[in-house]
C-alpha cells in the first residue's frame, strides 16, 4: 500500500483496517474506534483532512498543542537542513538549536533561568520533581529533606506514575493505585463555579489558599519540597483563579521555604494571552514545565525551566556530585530544537500571543451568548483557552449526563467541529473545552458558535434529562 497523503476512501479503507488489527491507542475505548473513526490526512491552519475528503475544525489544536497552527512547511525544510548538518548528539555535550532555544526561553522570562531539555510535559514535571529534591537535599542541613509536592485534586500533570500520583483525576488514577507513598499531597482547587467549600468570591477570602497553608502546618513545612500549580487548571474544564490566588500561593512558598512550580504545558506559548500564563499574575516561578505549544507539535521536545538560584545549587566541584542526576537520552534533540526556535520566532513574527488575546475576548464573547440556553451553566476562560460547562438546570448547577454531553461533541464533529470535553469520568467531564490554534480566524469562530448555538437547541431535551 502506497503512503500517499491525497485524500482517497480506498486507502482509508486499508488503513483502518491495519489499524484495527495492530494498533493500541491511547483513551479511546477500542470498540468506538471500530464504529468511527478520523483518518488524518492533511491539516492547514485550524482545518484538518481526513483520508475520505472531510475538513474539520479542529478547536483543540490537535491535544492542546498545535499553537503556530498546522501546515507549516517551513519547518519541515528546517527539520531537514538540521538533520543533514547533525541529527542527533548526547546533550552532555553542546549544540547550536538546543542553546538557541534556552536562551530565547531565557528572554521569554525576562532572565534568570536556565532550562533542561526533555521530550514531553510529563518528563518536564517529573523532572521538575526530581530537580526540587536535589535542590532542597543540596541546601537543607545535613539529615534535613523536603521531599513532599503539594498539587491540587482534579489537577492533570502527566501519565507517568509520579505524575499521576501529582494530579488529582480519581478516574486516570484509579486503575493503578497505589501510587508512591506520602509525597504527593493534595488540596482543594479554586474551581470558583464550583467552590470545594461552597462559598462565593470574594467573600470567601480565598478559602482555598487557607486549605493549602492549614495543609502545609498539618505536613509539617519541614518537609514540604514545592508547591506544583497549572496556573489556569485546564482539567477542570477551565478554571481562572482569583487575580490573588497565584500571588498568595507563592507567599505561602516564600513563608515556608517551598519552591512554586508552574505546570505550563498547556498554558505556556500564548495560549492563555501572554507568553506564559503566570505572568497574568506577577509571579516569579522558580520551577516552570513547559511542552506543546514550544514546538506546537512539529516534533517532541519539552522543558524543565529552573530560576538561576536552583540552577546554582547544581554547580559545585565534581565530589559534591550536584549534577542534574538523570538523562534523558533524546533531551535537547538538535532538531527538535531547531524546529522549536523557529516555531517560537514565527509566535513573535506574526504576533500570536497578542493575537490569542485578541481573538479569546471574541470567542469568549461568542461563547456567553450561549448562555441564553438552559443548560449552558458557566462560560469560562483566557485568551484562547475555553470552557462551557452544561448542567441540566442552572439553578440546581448538577451536571449534564456523559451522554448527553458526548452526544454535543458528536453533534459538533458531524457539523465538521472537533470540540473538546475534560476529564472523561470526573467530576468536570460535563465541560466542553476550547483551545485552538492560535491562527484560528473570527470567521472560524463565528462557525463554531452557530454549531455549538444549533447542537444545543436541538439536544436541550437530552441535557436536561
Ligand atoms: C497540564 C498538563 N501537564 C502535563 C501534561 C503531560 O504532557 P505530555 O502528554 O506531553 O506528557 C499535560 C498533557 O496534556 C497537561 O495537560
Amino acid at each position: 500500500m502506497s503512503l500517499t497523503n491525497a485524500p482517497d476512501p480506498e486507502i482509508r479503507k486499508a488503513v483502518v483496517k491495519q489499524d484495527l488489527e495492530n494498533v493500541l491507542h491511547p483513551i479511546v475505548q477500542h470498540n468506538s474506534l471500530e464504529k468511527s473513526q478520523i483518518v488524518v490526512t492533511g491539516a492547514r491552519g485550524s482545518t484538518i483532512v481526513d483520508h475520505d475528503g472531510t475538513e474539520y475544525l479542529d478547536t483543540m489544536a490537535g491535544l492542546w498543542c498545535v499553537n503556530i497552527g498546522y501546515g507549516r512547511t517551513e519547518l519541515a525544510d528546517i527539520a531537514a537542513e538540521q538533520m543533514q548538518q547533525i541529527a542527533y548528539y548526547p546533550h552532555t555535550a553542546m549544540n547550536l538549536p538546543a542553546a538557541r532555544l534556552a536562551e530565547q526561553i531565557n528572554g521569554l522570562m525576562g532572565g534568570g533561568y536556565h532550562s533542561y531539555f526533555v521530550n514531553s510535559g510529563s518528563e518536564a514535571n517529573e523532572a521538575g520533581f526530581k530537580i526540587a529534591r536535589q535542590y532542597q537535599r543540596h541546601e537543607q542541613a545535613k539529615g534535613a529533606f523536603r521531599y513532599k509536592t503539594i498539587s491540587r485534586y482534579y489537577a492533570y500533570h502527566g501519565t507517568t506514575l509520579a505524575t499521576l500520583a501529582a494530579g488529582g483525576m480519581g478516574d486516570r488514577k484509579g486503575k493503578f493505585e497505589p501510587l508512591g507513598g506520602n509525597e504527593f499531597v493534595h488540596v482543594a482547587a479554586p474551581t470558583c463555579y464550583r467552590c470545594p467549600f461552597g462559598l462565593e468570591y470574594p467573600s470567601c477570602e480565598l478559602a482555598c489558599v487557607t486549605n493549602m497553608e492549614n495543609t502545609i502546618h498539618g505536613e509539617g513545612p519541614d518537609s514540604i519540597a514545592e508547591i506544583l500549580i497549572e496556573p489556569i487548571m485546564s482539567s477542570v474544564g477551565i478554571a481562572v483563579p482569583p487575580d490573588e490566588y497565584l500571588p498568595a500561593v507563592e507567599k505561602l512558598c516564600r513563608k515556608y521555604g517551598a519552591l512554586l512550580h508552574v505546570d505550563e504545558v498547556i498554558n505556556g506559548f500564548g495560549r492563555t494571552g501572554k507568553m506564559f500564563a503566570h505572568q497574568h499574575y506577577g509571579v516569579k516561578p522558580d520551577i516552570m514545565a513547559i511542552a506543546k505549544g514550544i514546538v506546537s507539535a512539529y516534533l517532541p521536545i519539552a522543558a524543565t525551566v529552573v530560576k538561576n538560584e536552583v540552577f546554582n545549587s547544581f554547580r559545585g566541584e565534581e565530589a559534591e556530585m550536584r549534577q542534574v542526576m538523570q538523562v534523558n537520552t533524546y533531551g535537547g534533540h538538535p532538531v527538535a530544537a531547531a524546529v522549536a526556535v523557529r516555531n517560537i520566532e514565527i509566535m513573535a513574527e506574526e504576533k500570536l500571543v497578542e493575537r490569542s488575546a485578541e481573538m479569546g475576548v471574541y470567542f469568549m464573547d461568542g461563547l456567553k451568548t450561549l448562555l441564553k440556553h438552559a443548560n449552558v451553566g458557566d462560560v469560562r476562560g483566557k485568551g484562547l483557552l475555553l470552557g462551557v460547562e452544561l448542567v441540566k438546570d442552572k439553578k440546581s448547577k448538577q451536571q449534564a449526563s456523559s451522554a448527553s454531553v458526548g452526544a454535543m461533541v458528536a453533534f459538533a464533529r458531524k457539523n465538521g467541529v472537533i470540540i473538546g470535553r475534560s476529564g472523561g469520568g470526573s467530576q468536570y467531564s460535563n465541560t466542553l473545552t476550547f483551545s485552538p490554534p492560535l491562527v484560528i480566524t473570527r470567521a472560524e469562530i463565528d462557525r463554531v458558535v452557530d454549531v455549538l448555538d444549533r447542537g444545543l437547541a436541538e439536544l436541550g431535551a437530552q441535557l436536561s434529562a
